[in-house]
């Protein structure tokens, strides 16, 4: 289990999501068989996810093996603008060669939040062929993570019950910031099996709980783990440097 972070600081949010679109092919490539891939909400991913579906990147990633999985959606309609998965078909997966098997979205409503998290949790124990994770073979290859305000990340809010649950991969999870509505979320131990993890932060008002995170604060963001390295790619105004 790793906890080690590697710094990475470009000038703005355009060249924080060239580097990390660098990262991400780089991360797949040289490997063999099926490819998991766990996307992030939120609105710096976004450049990443639109980079991604064009070259050089584009080209650079072989669809047929990715699969595309969610660390966290808010369980509204599908047509919700507030949807995750609405975000990434549009910035990405509409435009690239993949097939509906390949995308594994969490359950929009009128599905519970309950609901839709067991069913996810039985599609990823699918994928996976066990209902066991083992450290020798993490679940996911590349884990997009983000960070809120206050120190979320995924659907793991400060001080929510979701955040001391060890045996379930996937939760149903109470939000604790705007938008106000229910959420289904990994859990530690599943982010946790994730070959390299990588979180995505722009801009001035990061700083602050970035700040904390590094400095060992109590928070969800700063209690992830994983097989690889974690990898923090920043801009300037969101790292202070
Ligand atoms: C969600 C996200 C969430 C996000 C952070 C940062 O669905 O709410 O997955 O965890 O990553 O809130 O979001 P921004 O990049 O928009 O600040």
């Amino acid at each position: 289990m790793s906890t080690e972070r590697i710094l990475d600081v470009s000038p703005d949010a355009d060249a924080l999501a060239d580097r990390a679109a660098d990262w991400f092919v780089a991360e797949l490539a040289n490997r063999s068989g099926p490819l998991a891939v766990a996307l992030s909400g939120g609105s710096t991913p976004k450049r990443l996810y639109e980079r991604l579906a064009r070259d050089p990147w584009r080209s650079a990633l072989d669809f047929g093996r990715i699969h595309w999985f969610w660390g966290d959606e808010r369980v509204v309609p599908a047509d919700d603008p507030r949807r995750n998965t609405l975000m990434v078909e549009t910035a990405l997966l509409a435009h690239v060669p993949v097939s509906a098997a390949n995308i594994h979205i969490i359950a929009a409503s009128p599905i519970t939040p309950e609901d839709a998290a067991a069913a996810y949790e039985v599609e990823l124990k699918r994928f996976y062929g066990s209902d066991n994770l083992d450290p020798e073979r993490p679940l996911f290859d590349i884990m997009l993570l983000g960070i809120g305000s206050d120190g979320h990340t995924a659907s793991l809010f400060p001080g929510k019950p979701s955040l001391a649950i060890r045996d379930r991969w996937v939760v149903s999870s109470e939000p604790g910031l705007d938008p106000f509505v229910p959420r289904v979320t990994l859990t530690f131990p599943a982010i946790a099996s994730s070959r390299a993890v990588a979180f995505l932060a722009a801009g001035a008002d990061k700083k602050p709980i970035l700040d904390k995170v590094f400095a060992g604060a109590d928070l969800p963001s700063a209690h992830v783990t994983a097989a690889g390295p974690i990898h923090w790619f920043l801009d300037k105004a969101a790292s202070g440097s």
